[in-house]
Protein backbone atom coordinates (compact mmCIF):
# COMPACT_ATOMS: atom_id res chain seq x y z
CA UNK A 1 0.00 0.00 0.00
CA UNK A 2 1.15 3.69 -0.73
CA UNK A 3 1.79 6.19 1.91
CA UNK A 4 -0.23 9.14 2.27
CA UNK A 5 1.32 12.28 3.15
CA UNK A 6 -0.20 12.13 6.19
CA UNK A 7 1.27 8.39 7.03
CA UNK A 8 4.32 9.84 6.62
CA UNK A 9 4.06 12.56 9.09
CA UNK A 10 2.55 10.33 11.69
CA UNK A 11 6.07 7.97 11.06
CA UNK A 12 8.09 10.98 11.55
CA UNK A 13 6.64 11.19 14.82
CA UNK A 14 7.05 7.92 15.84
CA UNK A 15 10.41 8.23 14.94
CA UNK A 16 13.03 7.05 17.61
CA UNK A 17 16.02 9.45 15.77
CA UNK A 18 13.48 12.31 15.11
CA UNK A 19 15.14 14.33 17.83
CA UNK A 20 18.40 14.10 15.98
CA UNK A 21 17.36 16.67 13.62
CA UNK A 22 17.61 18.99 16.09
CA UNK A 23 21.25 18.34 16.14
CA UNK A 24 21.58 19.73 12.30
CA UNK A 25 21.63 23.15 11.11
CA UNK A 26 19.39 22.63 8.44
CA UNK A 27 18.79 25.63 5.68
CA UNK A 28 14.24 25.59 5.89
CA UNK A 29 12.39 25.03 2.65
CA UNK A 30 15.72 22.32 1.45
CA UNK A 31 15.67 18.75 1.67
CA UNK A 32 18.90 17.28 1.63
CA UNK A 33 19.18 13.87 -0.28
CA UNK A 34 23.11 14.37 -0.71
CA UNK A 35 24.24 13.20 3.10
CA UNK A 36 25.77 10.21 0.92
CA UNK A 37 28.51 12.64 -1.04
CA UNK A 38 28.68 15.37 2.20
CA UNK A 39 26.91 15.06 5.26
CA UNK A 40 25.17 18.45 6.74
CA UNK A 41 26.41 20.47 9.32
CA UNK A 42 25.92 19.53 12.80
CA UNK A 43 25.26 22.11 15.21
CA UNK A 44 28.26 21.24 17.97
CA UNK A 45 30.88 21.73 15.22
CA UNK A 46 30.77 25.84 14.70
CA UNK A 47 30.83 26.72 18.05
CA UNK A 48 33.77 23.79 19.25
CA UNK A 49 35.75 25.47 15.73
CA UNK A 50 35.04 28.88 16.73
CA UNK A 51 36.65 27.92 20.26
CA UNK A 52 39.53 25.77 18.45
CA UNK A 53 40.37 28.86 15.93
CA UNK A 54 40.17 31.74 18.86
CA UNK A 55 41.59 30.16 21.90
CA UNK A 56 43.39 27.15 21.31
CA UNK A 57 45.06 28.38 18.41
CA UNK A 58 44.64 31.85 18.59
CA UNK A 59 45.31 32.56 22.12
CA UNK A 60 47.11 29.52 23.15
CA UNK A 61 49.31 29.03 20.10
CA UNK A 62 51.88 25.89 19.77
CA UNK A 63 51.04 25.17 23.43
CA UNK A 64 47.62 23.89 22.47
CA UNK A 65 49.72 20.92 20.74
CA UNK A 66 49.38 19.59 24.29
CA UNK A 67 46.91 22.00 26.36
CA UNK A 68 44.17 21.00 24.07
CA UNK A 69 45.53 17.50 23.29
CA UNK A 70 46.04 18.31 19.67
CA UNK A 71 48.54 15.83 19.37
CA UNK A 72 45.90 12.70 20.65
CA UNK A 73 43.28 13.95 17.90
CA UNK A 74 43.77 11.53 15.09
CA UNK A 75 43.74 8.23 17.46
CA UNK A 76 40.75 10.52 19.54
CA UNK A 77 38.67 10.55 16.73
CA UNK A 78 39.86 7.29 15.78
CA UNK A 79 38.94 5.81 18.43
CA UNK A 80 35.00 7.65 18.50
CA UNK A 81 34.98 6.27 14.73
CA UNK A 82 35.48 2.51 15.87
CA UNK A 83 32.06 1.73 17.57
CA UNK A 84 30.49 2.97 14.34
CA UNK A 85 32.39 0.18 12.09
CA UNK A 86 32.63 -2.96 14.54
CA UNK A 87 36.24 -1.91 15.43
CA UNK A 88 38.42 -1.26 18.63
CA UNK A 89 38.63 1.88 19.87
CA UNK A 90 42.69 1.29 19.45
CA UNK A 91 42.56 -0.32 15.63
CA UNK A 92 41.14 2.82 14.03
CA UNK A 93 42.92 6.61 13.24
CA UNK A 94 41.41 9.64 11.33
CA UNK A 95 43.81 11.13 9.10
CA UNK A 96 44.87 11.83 5.40
CA UNK A 97 42.23 11.19 2.78
CA UNK A 98 40.67 7.87 1.80
CA UNK A 99 42.74 7.97 -1.66
CA UNK A 100 45.87 8.61 0.61
CA UNK A 101 44.88 5.68 2.80
CA UNK A 102 44.26 2.98 0.56
CA UNK A 103 47.88 4.05 -0.92
CA UNK A 104 48.87 3.15 2.86
CA UNK A 105 47.08 -0.29 3.56
CA UNK A 106 47.36 -1.68 0.24
CA UNK A 107 51.06 -1.23 0.06
CA UNK A 108 51.21 -2.83 3.50
CA UNK A 109 49.08 -5.42 2.32
CA UNK A 110 51.55 -6.31 0.12
CA UNK A 111 54.81 -6.29 2.44
CA UNK A 112 52.10 -8.57 5.10
CA UNK A 113 52.29 -11.14 2.03
CA UNK A 114 55.41 -11.07 0.82
CA UNK A 115 55.74 -13.50 -2.74
CA UNK A 116 52.43 -12.73 -3.56
CA UNK A 117 52.18 -9.79 -6.13
CA UNK A 118 48.34 -9.86 -6.91
CA UNK A 119 45.60 -7.53 -6.05
CA UNK A 120 41.75 -8.54 -6.61
CA UNK A 121 39.46 -5.75 -6.73
CA UNK A 122 36.14 -5.16 -9.21
CA UNK A 123 36.01 -2.76 -12.37
CA UNK A 124 32.99 -0.20 -12.04
CA UNK A 125 34.30 0.98 -8.09
CA UNK A 126 34.32 4.96 -7.04
CA UNK A 127 37.80 5.44 -9.24
CA UNK A 128 39.86 6.48 -6.68
CA UNK A 129 40.22 2.78 -5.40
CA UNK A 130 41.19 1.62 -8.98
CA UNK A 131 43.76 5.12 -9.76
CA UNK A 132 45.26 4.42 -6.20
CA UNK A 133 46.26 0.52 -7.32
CA UNK A 134 47.36 1.44 -10.64
CA UNK A 135 49.77 3.64 -9.23
CA UNK A 136 50.69 1.29 -6.67
CA UNK A 137 50.96 -1.37 -9.47
CA UNK A 138 52.74 1.42 -11.18
CA UNK A 139 55.49 1.95 -8.91
CA UNK A 140 56.10 -1.25 -7.56
CA UNK A 141 56.38 -2.69 -11.21
CA UNK A 142 55.99 -6.65 -9.91
CA UNK A 143 52.14 -6.32 -9.03
CA UNK A 144 49.72 -7.66 -10.79
CA UNK A 145 46.20 -5.81 -10.89
CA UNK A 146 43.14 -7.95 -11.23
CA UNK A 147 39.95 -6.20 -11.36
CA UNK A 148 36.71 -8.93 -11.76
CA UNK A 149 33.03 -8.59 -11.41
CA UNK A 150 31.97 -9.74 -8.10
CA UNK A 151 30.78 -13.09 -9.74
CA UNK A 152 34.01 -13.83 -10.53
CA UNK A 153 35.87 -12.96 -7.22
CA UNK A 154 35.84 -16.18 -5.54
CA UNK A 155 37.68 -17.64 -8.88
CA UNK A 156 40.27 -14.70 -9.00
CA UNK A 157 41.33 -15.07 -5.02
CA UNK A 158 44.14 -17.84 -6.06
CA UNK A 159 47.36 -18.28 -4.38
CA UNK A 160 49.46 -15.50 -5.33
CA UNK A 161 46.88 -13.01 -4.29
CA UNK A 162 48.03 -10.74 -1.42
CA UNK A 163 44.89 -8.44 -1.21
CA UNK A 164 41.30 -8.36 -2.23
CA UNK A 165 40.18 -4.75 -1.77
CA UNK A 166 36.73 -3.68 -2.36
CA UNK A 167 34.21 -0.76 -1.65
CA UNK A 168 31.56 -2.66 0.81
CA UNK A 169 28.33 0.29 -0.77
CA UNK A 170 28.66 0.56 -4.04
CA UNK A 171 28.71 4.47 -4.57
CA UNK A 172 26.49 4.59 -7.62
CA UNK A 173 23.92 1.44 -6.92
CA UNK A 174 24.71 1.27 -3.30
CA UNK A 175 25.01 -2.69 -3.43
CA UNK A 176 26.12 -4.03 -0.32
CA UNK A 177 28.75 -6.63 -0.44
CA UNK A 178 28.91 -9.87 2.09
CA UNK A 179 31.61 -8.72 3.83
CA UNK A 180 32.17 -12.09 5.66
CA UNK A 181 31.85 -14.65 3.05
CA UNK A 182 34.47 -12.51 0.92
CA UNK A 183 36.59 -11.27 3.73
CA UNK A 184 36.61 -15.43 4.50
CA UNK A 185 37.16 -16.08 0.34
CA UNK A 186 40.32 -14.09 0.58
CA UNK A 187 41.46 -15.37 4.13
CA UNK A 188 40.92 -19.45 2.59
CA UNK A 189 43.08 -18.38 -0.49
CA UNK A 190 45.97 -16.44 2.11
CA UNK A 191 45.13 -12.88 1.15
CA UNK A 192 44.31 -10.08 3.44
CA UNK A 193 40.87 -8.21 2.79
CA UNK A 194 40.77 -4.24 2.84
CA UNK A 195 37.03 -3.13 2.59
CA UNK A 196 36.72 0.75 1.50
CA UNK A 197 33.60 2.16 3.94
CA UNK A 198 33.13 5.21 2.42
CA UNK A 199 29.59 4.79 2.06
CA UNK A 200 28.80 2.14 5.10
CA UNK A 201 30.75 4.17 7.87
CA UNK A 202 27.51 6.16 9.62
CA UNK A 203 24.84 4.62 7.52
CA UNK A 204 24.81 1.05 8.42
CA UNK A 205 25.97 -1.85 11.24
CA UNK A 206 29.43 -2.15 10.31
CA UNK A 207 31.49 -5.21 11.68
CA UNK A 208 34.93 -5.24 11.11
CA UNK A 209 35.99 -7.41 13.68
CA UNK A 210 32.96 -9.48 13.27
CA UNK A 211 33.71 -10.14 9.86
CA UNK A 212 37.21 -11.01 10.46
CA UNK A 213 38.09 -7.92 8.22
CA UNK A 214 41.90 -7.58 8.02
CA UNK A 215 42.42 -4.10 7.34
CA UNK A 216 39.41 -0.61 6.13
CA UNK A 217 39.27 2.62 5.17
CA UNK A 218 36.58 5.69 4.64
CA UNK A 219 35.63 8.80 4.47
CA UNK A 220 35.05 11.64 6.71
CA UNK A 221 32.71 13.50 5.11
CA UNK A 222 29.69 11.46 4.06
CA UNK A 223 27.73 10.38 6.54
CA UNK A 224 30.06 10.92 9.44
CA UNK A 225 29.31 14.59 8.68
CA UNK A 226 32.55 15.89 9.28
CA UNK A 227 32.65 18.92 6.64
CA UNK A 228 34.05 18.78 3.36
CA UNK A 229 37.54 17.09 2.66
CA UNK A 230 37.06 16.18 6.16
CA UNK A 231 40.27 13.41 7.38
CA UNK A 232 39.80 10.06 6.20
CA UNK A 233 39.97 7.23 8.50
CA UNK A 234 41.59 3.56 8.77
CA UNK A 235 42.03 0.43 10.29
CA UNK A 236 44.26 -1.85 11.13
CA UNK A 237 43.18 -5.33 12.70
CA UNK A 238 45.19 -5.59 16.34
CA UNK A 239 46.25 -9.09 15.23
CA UNK A 240 48.11 -7.43 12.06
CA UNK A 241 49.65 -4.39 13.74
CA UNK A 242 52.96 -5.50 14.79
CA UNK A 243 53.67 -6.21 10.97
CA UNK A 244 52.11 -3.67 9.45
CA UNK A 245 54.39 -1.33 7.84
CA UNK A 246 53.14 1.75 5.88
CA UNK A 247 55.26 3.35 2.72
CA UNK A 248 54.60 6.66 3.56
CA UNK A 249 56.92 6.68 7.21
CA UNK A 250 56.34 10.01 8.05
CA UNK A 251 57.73 11.49 11.36
CA UNK A 252 54.47 11.53 12.79
CA UNK A 253 54.19 7.72 12.82
CA UNK A 254 57.44 7.70 14.44
CA UNK A 255 58.27 6.05 17.71
CA UNK A 256 59.35 9.00 18.61
CA UNK A 257 58.43 11.94 16.77
CA UNK A 258 59.95 14.58 19.30
CA UNK A 259 63.63 12.73 19.75
CA UNK A 260 64.32 14.20 15.63
CA UNK A 261 66.30 10.86 15.21
CA UNK A 262 67.71 10.30 11.48
CA UNK A 263 65.93 6.81 11.95
CA UNK A 264 62.74 5.89 10.85
CA UNK A 265 61.02 3.41 13.82
CA UNK A 266 57.40 2.69 13.58
CA UNK A 267 55.26 4.03 16.57
CA UNK A 268 52.87 1.39 18.28
CA UNK A 269 50.17 -0.24 16.82
CA UNK A 270 48.05 1.50 14.17
CA UNK A 271 49.37 4.94 14.95
CA UNK A 272 52.24 3.92 12.78
CA UNK A 273 49.60 4.75 9.66
CA UNK A 274 49.78 8.35 10.27
CA UNK A 275 52.80 10.39 8.32
CA UNK A 276 52.49 14.14 8.93
CA UNK A 277 51.24 16.56 11.07
CA UNK A 278 47.15 16.04 11.80
CA UNK A 279 44.69 18.50 10.75
CA UNK A 280 43.45 20.20 13.58
CA UNK A 281 40.93 22.08 12.97
CA UNK A 282 39.30 19.15 10.27
CA UNK A 283 39.91 16.79 12.99
CA UNK A 284 38.02 19.34 15.62
CA UNK A 285 35.21 19.60 13.62
CA UNK A 286 34.73 15.83 12.58
CA UNK A 287 35.14 14.84 16.10
CA UNK A 288 32.19 17.50 17.17
CA UNK A 289 30.41 15.95 13.96
CA UNK A 290 30.91 12.27 15.65
CA UNK A 291 28.70 13.66 18.93
CA UNK A 292 25.51 13.52 17.03
CA UNK A 293 25.93 9.42 17.01
CA UNK A 294 25.87 9.51 21.07
CA UNK A 295 23.19 6.95 21.94
CA UNK A 296 22.16 6.27 18.92
CA UNK A 297 21.33 2.72 17.59
CA UNK A 298 22.99 1.82 14.95
CA UNK A 299 19.72 -0.66 14.12
CA UNK A 300 17.45 2.35 14.70
CA UNK A 301 19.72 3.87 11.70
CA UNK A 302 19.66 0.75 9.42
CA UNK A 303 15.34 -0.04 9.52
CA UNK A 304 14.69 3.52 8.89
CA UNK A 305 17.54 4.01 6.25
CA UNK A 306 15.67 1.12 4.49
CA UNK A 307 12.19 2.15 5.10
CA UNK A 308 13.64 6.01 3.49
CA UNK A 309 15.06 4.35 0.68
CA UNK A 310 11.46 1.89 0.21
CA UNK A 311 9.21 4.80 0.10
CA UNK A 312 11.19 6.91 -2.24
CA UNK A 313 11.38 4.21 -4.54
CA UNK A 314 7.81 2.84 -4.31
CA UNK A 315 6.46 6.71 -4.60
CA UNK A 316 8.93 7.70 -7.32
CA UNK A 317 8.29 4.82 -9.77
CA UNK A 318 4.62 4.73 -9.24
CA UNK A 319 4.41 8.29 -10.05
CA UNK A 320 7.31 8.69 -12.88
CA UNK A 321 6.65 6.06 -15.42
CA UNK A 322 10.00 7.33 -17.35
CA UNK A 323 12.72 6.06 -14.87
CA UNK A 324 14.53 3.30 -15.01
CA UNK A 325 16.61 1.50 -11.51
CA UNK A 326 19.83 1.90 -11.22
CA UNK A 327 19.77 0.06 -7.17
CA UNK A 328 18.12 -3.04 -6.05
CA UNK A 329 14.81 -3.00 -5.29
CA UNK A 330 15.72 -4.84 -1.88
CA UNK A 331 16.60 -2.67 1.05
CA UNK A 332 18.54 -5.10 2.29
CA UNK A 333 21.21 -5.63 -0.93
CA UNK A 334 21.81 -1.57 -0.44
CA UNK A 335 23.36 1.04 1.37
CA UNK A 336 21.30 4.20 2.49
CA UNK A 337 20.90 5.55 -0.95
CA UNK A 338 19.24 5.04 -3.94
CA UNK A 339 19.62 5.62 -7.40
CA UNK A 340 17.31 6.11 -10.71
CA UNK A 341 17.86 6.15 -14.29
CA UNK A 342 17.08 8.57 -16.93
CA UNK A 343 19.15 9.84 -20.29
CA UNK A 344 18.63 12.83 -19.29
CA UNK A 345 19.36 12.41 -15.23
CA UNK A 346 21.81 15.48 -15.24
CA UNK A 347 19.21 18.41 -16.04
CA UNK A 348 16.41 16.37 -14.11
CA UNK A 349 18.79 16.54 -10.91
CA UNK A 350 19.52 20.25 -11.79
CA UNK A 351 16.27 21.12 -11.60
CA UNK A 352 15.29 19.40 -8.36
CA UNK A 353 18.50 21.22 -7.06
CA UNK A 354 16.77 24.44 -8.15
CA UNK A 355 13.82 23.69 -6.24
CA UNK A 356 14.91 22.87 -3.00
CA UNK A 357 16.14 19.29 -4.04
CA UNK A 358 19.50 18.56 -3.18
CA UNK A 359 20.75 14.98 -4.98
CA UNK A 360 23.67 14.23 -7.11
CA UNK A 361 23.67 13.00 -10.43
CA UNK A 362 26.56 10.10 -11.30
CA UNK A 363 27.71 9.94 -15.10
CA UNK A 364 26.38 8.80 -17.03
CA UNK A 365 22.81 8.46 -16.54
CA UNK A 366 22.05 8.21 -12.66
CA UNK A 367 20.11 10.76 -10.39
CA UNK A 368 21.49 9.06 -6.56
CA UNK A 369 19.34 9.79 -3.35
CA UNK A 370 21.25 9.36 -0.01
CA UNK A 371 19.08 9.16 2.53
CA UNK A 372 20.61 10.38 5.96
CA UNK A 373 18.52 8.78 8.39
CA UNK A 374 19.51 11.00 11.64
CA UNK A 375 17.81 13.99 9.72
CA UNK A 376 15.75 13.12 7.08
CA UNK A 377 12.36 12.17 7.42
CA UNK A 378 9.68 10.36 5.51
CA UNK A 379 7.53 13.77 5.05
CA UNK A 380 10.86 15.20 3.26
CA UNK A 381 10.92 11.85 1.51
CA UNK A 382 7.29 12.35 0.27
CA UNK A 383 7.42 16.00 -0.11
CA UNK A 384 10.57 15.46 -2.67
CA UNK A 385 8.76 12.89 -4.86
CA UNK A 386 6.17 15.26 -5.28
CA UNK A 387 8.66 18.00 -6.63
CA UNK A 388 10.12 15.68 -8.77
CA UNK A 389 7.00 14.14 -10.65
CA UNK A 390 6.19 17.82 -10.95
CA UNK A 391 9.43 18.87 -12.67
CA UNK A 392 8.86 15.63 -15.29
CA UNK A 393 4.90 16.19 -15.67
CA UNK A 394 5.76 19.45 -16.79
CA UNK A 395 9.21 19.14 -18.51
CA UNK A 396 11.00 21.75 -16.52
CA UNK A 397 14.29 19.89 -16.90
CA UNK A 398 14.33 21.01 -20.25
CA UNK A 399 15.14 24.68 -19.56
CA UNK A 400 18.25 25.28 -21.11
CA UNK A 401 19.66 26.49 -17.87
CA UNK A 402 19.89 22.78 -16.14
CA UNK A 403 21.71 21.70 -19.33
CA UNK A 404 24.70 23.83 -18.17
CA UNK A 405 27.36 21.01 -16.98
CA UNK A 406 29.26 21.91 -13.97
CA UNK A 407 32.43 21.27 -12.58
CA UNK A 408 31.39 19.08 -9.90
CA UNK A 409 28.01 17.53 -10.46
C1 LIG B 1 34.20 4.45 -2.36
C2 LIG B 1 34.90 5.76 -2.24
N1 LIG B 1 36.19 5.79 -1.89
C3 LIG B 1 36.85 6.96 -1.76
C4 LIG B 1 36.22 8.16 -2.00
C5 LIG B 1 36.89 9.49 -1.90
O1 LIG B 1 38.19 9.45 -1.50
P1 LIG B 1 38.91 10.84 -1.13
O2 LIG B 1 38.32 11.33 0.15
O3 LIG B 1 40.33 10.49 -1.04
O4 LIG B 1 38.61 11.83 -2.22
C6 LIG B 1 34.87 8.17 -2.35
C7 LIG B 1 34.18 9.46 -2.60
O5 LIG B 1 33.06 9.56 -2.94
C8 LIG B 1 34.21 6.94 -2.48
O6 LIG B 1 32.93 6.91 -2.86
Amino acid sequence: MTLSRADCVALDRADPLAGRRALFDLTPGQIYLDGNSLGALPRAVKPRLDAAVQAEWGRDLIKSWNTADWINLPTRVGARIAPLIGAAPDEVIAADSTSVNIFKLAAAALKLRPGRKVIVTEPGNFPTDLYILQGLRDLMGDVELRAVEPAGLQAALTEDVALLLLTHVHYKTGRVHDMARLTAQAHAAGALALWDLSHSAGALAVDLNGCGADLAVGCGYKYLNGGPGAPAFLFVAKALQDGFQSPLTGWMGHAAPFAFGDDYAPAKGVLRGLCGTPSVLALTALEAALSVFDGVDMADIRAKSMALGDLFLDLALARCSEFGLGCSRDATQRGSQVALTHPHGYPIMQALIDRGVIGDFRAPDVLRFGFTPLYVGYADVWDAVEVLADIMQKGQWREARFHEIAAVT
